[in-house]
């Protein structure tokens, strides 16, 4: 199967997802090293249960942030990854990164892109009024949120929604769509022309 390696900044609802699908031999991929820039994330642990290798590489422990990339990317390359998959991870990774794994990172945003991009995707949708959003699986590119959509799924705001109850059920929605989208990609492979991507 395809090696996948996760990075994630959160708690890791969607990491614990795809580690509950690769028990599933037929799944195709596997998580194979987990990889967090907050060594207090709940990701890690989720990984240590698993009995998955994790590893913290926090800013705080670099001279400056060409360091810190550089160690990013070290500590990702040295699991031979197929797949980087960004879930729920809160930085920007540099293009030297990137192009150590060219149109092999993925991202799982939430919200509908390109409508409401960067960090606050969930608070932004509620703020500008939108009555459906969702989330969004794409391909990582040099911008923020910009690379090739490979999948969406909509969800609907409630009237009286706050940004945590959306949030959470957006999230719903993302742990079904990423588990599903990673392993078709994984088992499939995918096709990117310009900016369209299309799995098999
Ligand atoms: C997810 O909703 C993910 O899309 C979002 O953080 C959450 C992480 O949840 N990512 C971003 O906003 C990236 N800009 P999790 O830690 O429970 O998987």
């Amino acid at each position: 199967g395809a090696r996948l390696v996760v990075l994630a900044s959160g708690g890791g609802s969607n990491l614990a997802a795809l580690l509950a699908a690769h028990e599933d031999e037929a799944y195709g991929a596997r998580v194979v090293g987990v990889v967090s820039d907050r060594p207090d994330a709940g990701a890690l642990d989720l990984a240590r249960d698993a009995g998955v290798t994790s590893v913290a590489v926090s800013p705080a422990d670099f001279a400056d942030r060409a360091a810190w990339d550089q160690g990013i990317t070290e500590a990702v390359e040295v699991f031979r990854p197929d797949w980087v998959v960004l879930a729920g991870f809160m930085r920007i990774l540099s293009p030297d990164f990137l192009a150590r794994f060219p149109g092999r990172v993925v991202n799982t945003h939430p919200a509908l892109l390109p409508a409401f991009p960067g960090a606050h995707g969930v608070r932004d949708a509620l703020a500008y009024g939108v009555k459906m959003t969702g989330c969004t699986v794409h391909v990582v590119d040099d911008g923020v949120d910009t690379g090739p959509i490979i999948a969406q799924a909509a969800v609907p705001v409630l009237d009286d929604d706050e940004e945590s109850a959306l949030h959470e059920r957006i999230k719903v929605a993302e742990r079904s769509l990423l588990v599903e989208t990673v392993g078709r990609v994984a088992r499939e492979g995918l096709r990117v022309e310009g900016r369209r991507a299309a799995i098999g």
